[in-house]
């Protein structure tokens, strides 16, 4: 049953030369991938893969979508970079596209780079509107890896250590997250009333200066365990903003747009927020992030705290030509309700898988974006993140791509994926489901090389 890779002698070489020449996060096996069309993937060897997370889950119309490469080369031919001093049309039919799909007055963007940037405006934003200092989040959020929100994420792993002060002091990580499968305060969902954020409350009038400028909060967890809230959290959490006077950001990195079966994660909530932060899907893959805010808010900030924000690429006239046609496909071939019909596809099969395997505690998610969470059993619930990478690595075996980062395993798949092929996809990580069960791999050094690597010296990253 044991199966392994069969690398070509190029393939090698590629890897020790990128092990050699390239700080990364390399995960077992470092297959090195040269082509992508649709919703697979081809290694040098020409190896097929799914891609099952859709790149870093910024690619809703997979790789080398025919429009899309149309809309590069001819954006190539035109221009690609201007000075981030003046504007290109394709900035602005983006920012007024965004700013349509989006509920309330939320039609202003300042566009940035990375979700980690865009993140970091909103939190200038909202330290510029009120003059108070706090950022609080949520527990089990990621908002990015610079320096100031590093400090609000809170996903666990290694990637904080040693970071010490570098990170911004005036946060407080003071709401605990709505994770109904390992509740943080020990009840059941719906008769605890949702007594976590009546706890968060407390832990802000606590743990903050009182003087909280902004609440950041991933309308759905995805790197903290794809958590899912109740239909009140959200809107609660928005009142509570509102009775501190703060503002309300959401980070919407990997949910907008259309992935979850609605345009932004929010909508599946009765509440909009003061700022909205995106980028991966909303980018196509082409490095084009920002955040969203009313005009009101917009005036307020400014001319204070260098907002609006810029720098050397934000809003280039190539990413912004891509991502402005993939969203205008997007729209076009209604894919928000492709997401929510897929989703019920791959949620039913998931839910077979679950009741088939020990080791799959949960399934959770919205639309095209489901995740396992595993388990050594159903009963204790016990994380079992050696599993998990066995899992990961079986299915590489298998042909299926899939990032897992601890004992969560992520389906995100391209938007566009032919429901046969989702279906064999999910079929083969059923097989490989069953070769990690049995113990496979054997013999492979995970600890360096995936998402089970630590050290006292590396810093782990996750995204
Ligand atoms: C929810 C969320 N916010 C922010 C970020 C940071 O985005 P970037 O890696 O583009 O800086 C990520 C990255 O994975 C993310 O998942």
């Amino acid at each position: 049953m044991d199966k392994t890779f069969h690398f070509s002698n190029r393939h090698l070489d590629l890897m020790a030369r990128d092990g050699e020449a390239v700080m990364g996060w390399r995960y077992q096996p470092k297959v090195i991938f040269a082509k992508g069309k649709g919703a697979v993937i081809t290694d040098v060897d020409g190896n097929d893969y799914y891609d099952m997370s859709s790149g870093m889950m910024s690619l809703p119309l997979g790789h080398s979508h025919p429009e899309l490469t149309e809309t590069i080369r001819e954006q190539a031919e035109r221009m690609v970079h201007e000075s981030s001093w003046y504007s290109n049309p394709w900035a602005i039919e983006l920012a007024e596209l965004i700013g349509a799909t989006l509920p309330g007055d939320l039609k202003l963007v300042n566009f940035a780079v990375t979700g980690s940037e865009a993140n970091e405006i909103a939190m200038r934003m909202a330290i510029a509107k009120t003059g108070k200092f706090d950022i609080v989040s949520v527990i089990r959020g990621l908002h990015g890896g610079s320096l100031a929100v590093e400090a609000v994420t809170t996903v666990g792993g290694h990637r904080r250590t040693g970071l010490g002060p570098l990170m911004m002091p005036a946060k407080a990580n003071a709401i605990l997250a709505p994770f109904c499968y390992r509740c943080p305060v020990n009840l059941e969902y719906p008769g605890c009333k949702v007594k976590c954020l009546e706890t968060s409350e407390e832990l802000m009038e606590h743990l903050t200066t009182k003087e909280i400028a902004g609440i950041i909060a991933e309308p759905i967890l995805v790197p903290g365990g794809m958590i899912v809230p109740p239909k009140e959290w959200l809107p609660r959490l928005k009142e509570i903003a509102r009775r501190w006077q703060a503002l309300l950001i959401f980070d919407e990195m990997q949910l907008a747009p259309a992935r979850t079966g609605k345009m932004w994660g929010f909508q599946h909530y009765d509440v909009v927020p003061d700022v909205v932060t995106f980028g991966k899907g909303l980018s196509a893959g082409f490095a084009i992030c920002g955040t969203a805010t009313t005009k009101e808010i917009a005036d307020a900030v400014t001319g204070h705290l260098g907002l609006p924000w810029s720098g050397t690429y934000p809003a280039d006239p190539l990413p912004a030509a891509v991502a402005l046609k993939s969203l205008q496909i997007v729209l076009r071939d209604k894919l928000t309700e492709r997401s929510a019909t897929l989703g019920d596809v791959a949620r039913r099969r998931l839910d077979q898988i679950k009741s088939r395997h020990e080791c799959v505690g949960d399934v959770r998610g919205l639309g095209l974006y489901q995740m396992l969470d595993v388990v050594t059993d159903k009963k204790t619930k016990k994380p079992d993140y050696a599993m998990a990478e066995r899992i990961r690595y079986n299915a590489m075996l298998e042909g299926v791509c899939l990032i897992c980062v601890k004992n969560f395993i992520r389906i995100c798949p391209p938007l566009i994926i032919g429901e046969a092929e989702l279906d064999d996809a999910l079929g083969r990580l059923e097989t490989a489901i069953k070769r990690a069960e049995a113990g496979h791999p054997k013999g492979v050094d995970f600890a360096s090389s995936s998402s089970l690597a630590t050290g006292e010296k590396k810093a782990r990253k996750t995204a």
